[in-house]
């Protein structure tokens, strides 16, 4: 990744921390933008710029960073409602609807970001698209057992299904949950609203990526500066 994306990255989710306030829960996000997002609320936590902020983290990855940042962790049991997320994107659509999962932790995502009064999404310009489904497949968290039939369905709906590896290319990818994902390229989608409804039907799928009419706010950083963008 270049020097200049991961600068844009970072300048979004800094941004972003701006609106975080002393006392609030806070969602926090998966990826490389987004942990520069935890990054910021650690160091103004130590600062004493923030206080009193607990957070709840939407993979193990980032609870380990949190933890390593003295962020003080909780649960849904204690804190039912978050105040803020924020976190990354792999697409973003002129409406804010947006394609996430490419990280993998996409279910403990949704979960933290429909608890959240405020949920923000912070990228780079480069996964704004003028259709979701443009770059990105849409990844779909399955239970093991169903990936034949899930793949299946899959396929009966347009996408082309390819079963997400691990790095090394030689196991499947598992997600912190012990699921599979299925990326399901599906370019460009015509109707979010439709397959988002169409592949929560079938048996064995846990979750999928599109996060639709649920992010508040996106902050955007270009080469020109940072917009921010707000749900209408
Ligand atoms: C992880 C995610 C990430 O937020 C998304 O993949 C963007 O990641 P990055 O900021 O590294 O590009 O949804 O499940």
């Amino acid at each position: 990744m270049s020097a200049d994306i991961t600068e844009l990255k970072r300048q979004a989710a800094e941004k972003a921390v701006e609106f975080v306030q002393s006392g609030m829960v806070v969602g926090l996000g998966t990826g490389s933008t987004a942990v520069h997002a935890v990054r910021a609320v650690g160091r103004l936590l130590k600062s004493g710029e923030l206080q009193n902020i607990v957070a709840i983290p939407t993979s193990e990855a980032t609870a380990c960073e949190a933890e390593s940042l003295q962020i003080p962790l909780v649960t849904f049991d204690e804190h039912p409602k978050v105040d803020i997320t924020i976190d990354g994107a792999d697409e973003i659509a002129p409406n804010l609807d947006v394609i996430k999962g490419l990280g993998g932790a996409l279910l403990r995502e949704k979960i933290v970001a429909a608890a959240s009064r405020r949920f923000v999404i912070v990228a780079d310009h480069t996964k704004r698209v003028p259709q979701l489904g443009s770059k990105a497949p849409v990844p779909v968290e399955v239970i093991s057992f169903a990936e034949q039939p899930v793949s299946d369905y899959l396929e009966s709906l347009g996408a082309r299904v390819v079963k997400r590896m691990d790095e090394d290319g030689e196991r499947p990818f598992r997600t912190d949950e012990n699921n599979i994902i299925l990326d399901c390229y599906l370019s460009p989608i015509v109707n979010p609203q439709q397959i988002a409804a169409a592949i929560r039907q079938q048996p064995g799928v846990v979750e999928h990526g599109l996060f639709l009419n649920m992010a508040t706010d996106a902050v955007l950083a270009t080469p020109d500066g940072i917009e921010h963008l707000t749900h209408e």
